[in-house]
């Protein structure tokens, strides 16, 4: 992958001494959810692209596997909502206990690449413009690399690539787990040094433990709220809550493995029932004592998704979670995001 120095020390490139000095990083970070999930259907070329093209700083691919053991960008590996799998394939239903649950569908891991890549993605959320729907395929993780690489090029500039490990326990336990394969794929794109423009994401502990020795890549624990567990601390029986992660303890062992944390937004500014904010949390500063960073999802631009006095105004939003110090917004809209910045 193509890799580029940023010469501009700007004020908005500055880097924040206590989590990116050594990293050539933007202060604070625009990541494409899912690529520019708001407008195009999520996790493909033409989303990614878009987001890149917004000025979004990382694209975010969440990651599952094929049955042939290649990864692909997709939030889940239950394909329905966001393909047209259940036309094309309607005999291919079943059901499965993912994370302790069942769930009855189309698994990707019973698919083969070549039947993913005949599949096209849909828009998941009605309200959003369903006019794309049937028009682009599946990408794998290499494509998407790819673009990444292609990109970055001719508009010379960096342009990271954020992936999250989707079901890592889930995975392993069917004989296709995602890390070797997501380290053999950021390699063979030049991808492997802890300076590259990578974050890998998961909500489970025990694989980000077991990437912290495979790669120098940063890793980045994602929060969910209150007493969920991780899933992997369910299935051993540890106890261990995102609660307590979000204490100073908590925190502190985060940073052992990981190089930052993802909360959910209401984790920095909590809001009642209607949507009402409580005062911010002190996680931010928190974090940043512990020497993590804070990316922060995911923010929307749609009035549902906005914490109340924000709403009809996005920008007001991220304007306001910006002002409390974090280091990145994962955002469905980056060209909003952008306009957020400082
Ligand atoms: O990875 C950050 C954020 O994407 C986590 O939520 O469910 O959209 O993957 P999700
Ligand atoms: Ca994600």
């Amino acid at each position: 992958m193509a890799r580029f120095i940023l010469v501009l020390a700007t004020a908005a490139f500055a880097s924040n001494p206590s989590i990116s000095a050594d990293l050539d990083l933007p202060r604070q970070l625009v990541i494409g959810h899912r690529g520019a999930s708001g407008l195009l259907p999520e996790h493909t070329l033409e989303a990614y692209a878009l987001a890149i093209e917004q000025g979004a700083h990382f694209i975010e691919p969440d990651l599952v596997s094929t049955q042939d053991g290649v990864l692909i960008a997709r939030h889940e590996n239950e394909l329905s909502d966001t393909t047209d799998v259940a036309e094309k394939f309607p005999n291919r239903k079943t059901t499965r206990v993912l994370d302790g649950r069942e769930m009855t569908g189309w698994f990707a891991e019973d698919f083969t690449l070549k039947e993913i890549k005949s599949l096209r993605a849909n828009q998941r959320l009605a309200f959003r413009d369903q006019s794309k729907n049937g028009k682009y395929t599946i990408p794998t993780f290499d494509e998407v690399l790819a673009l990444v690489d292609r990109e970055s090029t001719a508009r010379g500039r960096s342009i990271g690539v954020y992936p999250e490990t989707k079901h890592p326990t889930y995975h392993r336990s069917v004989g296709l787990p995602l890390e070797p394969q997501l380290i053999t794929s950021l390699a063979q794109a030049g991808l492997t040094q802890r300076s590259d423009w990578v974050f890998i994401q998961s909500f489970e502990v025990g694989n980000l433990r077991a990437l912290d020795d495979m790669t120098d890549l940063r890793l980045v624990q994602l929060l969910g709220f209150g007493a969920e567990a991780p899933y992997d601390q369910t299935v051993n029986e540890t106890g261990l809550t995102y609660q307590d992660m979000i204490t100073n303890n908590g925190l502190a062992e985060v940073a052992t493995y990981a190089n930052g944390i993802g909360p959910w937004k209401v984790l920095i500014l909590p809001q009642d029932r209607e949507g009402n904010p409580f005062p911010a949390t002190d996680l931010v500063s928190r974090a940043h004592m512990a020497g993590l960073a804070v990316h922060a999802y995911t923010f929307r631009d749609e009035p549902r998704y906005l914490i109340k006095p924000y709403n009809n105004d996005p920008v007001a939003e991220y304007q306001r979670f910006f002002a409390l110090g974090i280091d990145g917004v994962f955002s469905d809209f980056p060209s909003t995001a952008m306009r957020g910045l400082p």
